[in-house]
């Protein structure tokens, strides 16, 4: 298959662009690398694994127009290219985040309107943080239905942005007959990923453990709050029954039914690291969605999906490969 992947240089974009190649098919990546990297597609033996000068196109989906060549000759998109960052970020710029990822996603699927006789398939990548507030606030937690997203009232730009792209791929579902397919995932998290600034919440407590006592451990709230968290492995194999069975089925959540405590996070990395570490809780920071988690038993009946990689397992390969990242 002829497959295109925006974003194809971040966290979720480098395994799956990885993934496909190694079964056999042409891969094509969009990614302006604001947060991406290039390195990030190469293999072992630090090798791209797609011919960079012909495959791989620095482009900014901001503006309008810029992927409509390269649509034209792929046969499905799987479009994960957005402003993803941690909660410092997200909460600090959400009118400019808003605006960007409604850009990106309306201009994308523009180009791919465009292309309507010939691809095959468009996968839209949601997230939790779409869900209403209203079902996220408690830390009382009754696992999230796809069938509760509406009425919407996301608690950040973020996930509001999110909705209307997954919202406007619904649209163009309906108008152009591209078989579609919304996935939402839940907190993903794996390497290779940012664990600087913009991290995440797991890759930024991994490198204040490691930094440790240099950088304080200072996690954000109150460690209550809680998510669903679910190892990059584990997307991309529902991203690959996706696309041999997820087209025309509305929205899927990939993600655990089990909600697991920041604090609960930041004792394991603390454990894993084996140090002595003083763990402290800035309440004055913001913590987002107090906590959810997902039934995904949707995933499961229509994709035969379910998570397989063990939160310790992969925490433990998180943390090794951070650690090599910063001692180099
Ligand atoms: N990581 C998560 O926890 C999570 C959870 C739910 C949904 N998602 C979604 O999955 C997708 C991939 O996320 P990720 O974790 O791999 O994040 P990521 O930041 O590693 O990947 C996103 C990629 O998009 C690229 N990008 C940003 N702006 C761009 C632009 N204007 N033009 C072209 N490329 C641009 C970035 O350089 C980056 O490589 C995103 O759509 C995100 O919203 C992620």
């Amino acid at each position: 298959m002829k497959i295109l992947v925006t974003g194809g240089a971040g966290m979720i974009g480098s395994n799956l662009v990885k993934r496909l190649v190694a079964e056999g098919n042409e891969l094509f990546v969009i990614d302006n690398l604001w947060r991406g990297k290039l390195e990030y597609l190469n293999d072992e033996k630090k090798e791209p694994v797609i011919p960079l000068d012909t495959h791989f196109f620095n482009l900014d989906l901001r503006i309008p127009d810029v992927a409509d060549e390269i649509l034209s000759k792929v046969e499905y998109v799987v479009h994960l290219a957005d402003i993803v960052a941690g909660i410092n970020y997200v909460f600090n710029n959400q009118g400019e985040l808003f605006r960007e990822n409604i850009l990106i996603n309306s201009n994308t699927i523009t180009s791919a309107r465009k292309n309507a006789d010939t691809l095959k398939g468009f996968i839209y990548a949601g997230t939790a943080c779409s869900f209403p507030l209203t079902r996220q606030n408690s830390l009382n937690v009754i696992p999230l239905r796809e069938d509760e997203l509406y009425p919407a009232l996301p608690e950040s730009a973020y996930g509001w942005s999110k909705l209307m792209g997954q919202y406007e791929t619904g649209l163009m579902e309906k108008e152009t007959g591209i078989p579609t397919c919304n996935l939402m995932f839940h907190n993903v998290y794996g390497s290779p990923c940012d664990f600087g600034e913009r991290s995440q919440v797991i890759p930024a407590l991994i490198r204040k453990a490691i930094k440790y006592p240099e950088e304080p451990f200072i996690v954000w709230g109150s460690g209550e709050q809680g998510r669903a968290f679910i190892h990059v492995d584990d997307v991309i194999n529902g991203i690959c029954f996706a696309l041999e069975k997820g087209f025309g089925k509305g929205v899927t959540q990939l993600g655990p039914s089990v909600c697991t405590s920041i604090k609960e996070i930041a004792e394991t990395v603390v454990a894993i690291s084996g140090k002595d570490i003083e763990i402290q809780y800035d309440t004055s920071k913001p913590e987002g969605d107090k906590a959810r988690s997902a039934d995904y038993s949707k995933a499961k009946s229509v994709l035969g999906w379910e998570p397989e990689v063990k939160l310790i397992d992969g925490l433990r390969m998180q943390y090794d490969w951070i650690q090599k990242q910063i001692n180099g």
